[in-house]
C-alpha cells in the first residue's frame, strides 16, 4: 500500500492519512468576508484527506487583497466558519484555517473599505490583479509604521483565536507566495530601516513574531506556517542570502514546536534537505504540478511526513478513494477556480455518484 495512505499523529491530532488539501482561494465568500453558503459542502466533500488547509483567509480588513475572500475577524465570519469546521469534523476530517495577509498584493477596488494595500515598504509589486472591472495594475502600497507592524502581529493573534472559536483544529500562517510575510523576507519588497528590515534576523522577525504570538494564544501544536523559499513571482527577489534566511527561520521557528511547516517547493533541493534536518516537527511538502504517479514518493523517501496537493483535490472530492482504487482523476476546470457558483466547486463527480 502507498505509505501516504497510512495514518499519522500530528501533535494532538490523529490524521487518517498523510494527504493534505493545500490552501486554495476560491473567491466565493460574501462581500463582507463571511464564507459562502456552499463552502461547508465543498470542504466536507474533501474531508477524506488527513488534513484540509482552507483557502487564504484574512485576519483583518487591511489583509484582504482579492475579491470576495473570507475573513476570520468578525462574529459573522466566526459563525460562517463554524458551519464549515462542523461539517468537516462530522466526516472525521481535520481542518486548519490559512491566515493570509496579502500585503501589497491588494487592489483597493477589491475591498469593502477601498484603502491602499499595506506592506513593509511602499514598493509596487509590478504586476496586475483581477478586479470587478477586469485586470488592473496594482498600485504602490502604503508602508506600515513600526507600531502598525506590531498591530498586524496582534491582528494575526486575534484571528487565530477566532479560528479556534469557530472550531478549527489550528491555523496555518501564509508565509509563502509573495504575500505579506514573504514580502518582509525579500529585499526587493522590504527596504525598511527599523528592526523589521535589513539583516536576515530583521527580515525574519515579523514571521517569527506572528508565529510566537499565535502559539502563545492557541498553542504551538495548533500553529503552523507555509513557506515557499525562492519564490520569484510578483516582484519577489530574496537575493543571494535567501537560502540562509530560510535556514535561520527554520531553526528559529523549530524552537517554538509548531504543528508543522508546509513547504511549497520552488526547486532548491539542497535547501529543502537542510530544512528537513533543521525541523523536528511535522513537515508537509507540496511540489506544484506533481504528477499522480509520484504521489507518496516523498513520504516513502522520508523527505516529508505528509504531502499536499491542490488542484487534484479541488477536482476530486474523493481524491483518497481514487488513489486507493487506482481510479482515474477528474480534470480541474481553471475557468471556475475563482468566484461563481456551485459549478466547478461542489459539482465535481465522486466515484459513487
Ligand atoms: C485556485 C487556486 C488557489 C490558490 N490559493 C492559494 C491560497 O489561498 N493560499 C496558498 O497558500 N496557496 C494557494 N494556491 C497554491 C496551492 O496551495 C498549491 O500550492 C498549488 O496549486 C500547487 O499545487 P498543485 O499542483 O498540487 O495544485 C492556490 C492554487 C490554486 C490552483
Amino acid at each position: 500500500m502507498n505509505p501516504v495512505l497510512n495514518p499519522i499523529r500530528m501533535g494532538r491530532y490523529m490524521l487518517a492519512n498523510r494527504l493534505v488539501m493545500a490552501a486554495m482561494t476560491r473567491s466565493r465568500a460574501s462581500y463582507d468576508g463571511t464564507p459562502g453558503e456552499l463552502a461547508a459542502e465543498y470542504y466536507a466533500q474533501r474531508a477524506g484527506v488527513g488534513l484540509i488547509v482552507t483557502e487564504g483567509t484574512q485576519p483583518s480588513d487591511d489583509a484582504q487583497g482579492y475579491l470576495t475572500t473570507p475573513g476570520i475577524y468578525t462574529p459573522a465570519h466566526i459563525a460562517g466558519w463554524r458551519k464549515i469546521t462542523s461539517a468537516v469534523h462530522d466526516k472525521g476530517g481535520h481542518i486548519f484555517v490559512q491566515l493570509m495577509h496579502a500585503g501589497r498584493m491588494s487592489h483597493p477596488d477589491n475591498t469593502p473599505h477601498h484603502r491602499q494595500g499595506v506592506a513593509p515598504s511602499a514598493i509596487a509589486p509590478g504586476t496586475g490583479m483581477f478586479t470587478a472591472t477586469g485586470m488592473q495594475d496594482i498600485p504602490a502600497p502604503r508602508e506600515l509604521t513600526t507600531e502598525e507592524v506590531r498591530q498586524t502581529v496582534a491582528d494575526f493573534r486575534r484571528a487565530a483565536r477566532s479560528a479556534i472559536e469557530a472550531g478549527a483544529d489550528g491555523v496555518e500562517i501564509h508565509g509563502a507566495n509573495a504575500y505579506l510575510v514573504q514580502q518582509f523576507f525579500a529585499p526587493s519588497a522590504n527596504a525598511r530601516t527599523d528592526e523589521y528590515g535589513g539583516s536576515i534576523e530583521n527580515r525574519a522577525r515579523f514571521a517569527i513574531e506572528v508565529a510566537s504570538a499565535i502559539a502563545g494564544e492557541i498553542g504551538a501544536d495548533r500553529t503552523a506556517i507555509r513557506l515557499s523559499p525562492g519564490t520569484t513571482t510578483w516582484g519577489i527577489d530574496e537575493g543571494a542570502e535567501g537560502p540562509d534566511l530560510y535556514r535561520y527561520l527554520a531553526a528559529e521557528l523549530d524552537k517554538l514546536g509548531l504543528a508543522y511547516v508546509h513547504i511549497m517547493h520552488q526547486g532548491n533541493e539542497p535547501l529543502l534537505a537542510d530544512i528537513r534536518k533543521l525541523w523536528h516537527q511535522t513537515l508537509i511538502l507540496n511540489r506544484p504540478g506533481r504528477p499522480r504517479d509520484q504521489i507518496g514518493a516523498d513520504v516513502a523517501s522520508g523527505l516529508a511526513d505528509l504531502e499536499a496537493y491542490g488542484q487534484m483535490v479541488l477536482a476530486n472530492p474523493d481524491f483518497v478513494l481514487r488513489l486507493k482504487t487506482n481510479a482515474a482523476m477528474n480534470e480541474a476546470d481553471h475557468n471556475t477556480y475563482f468566484g461563481g457558483t456551485a459549478r466547478g466547486y461542489t459539482d465535481y463527480p465522486a466515484l459513487n455518484d
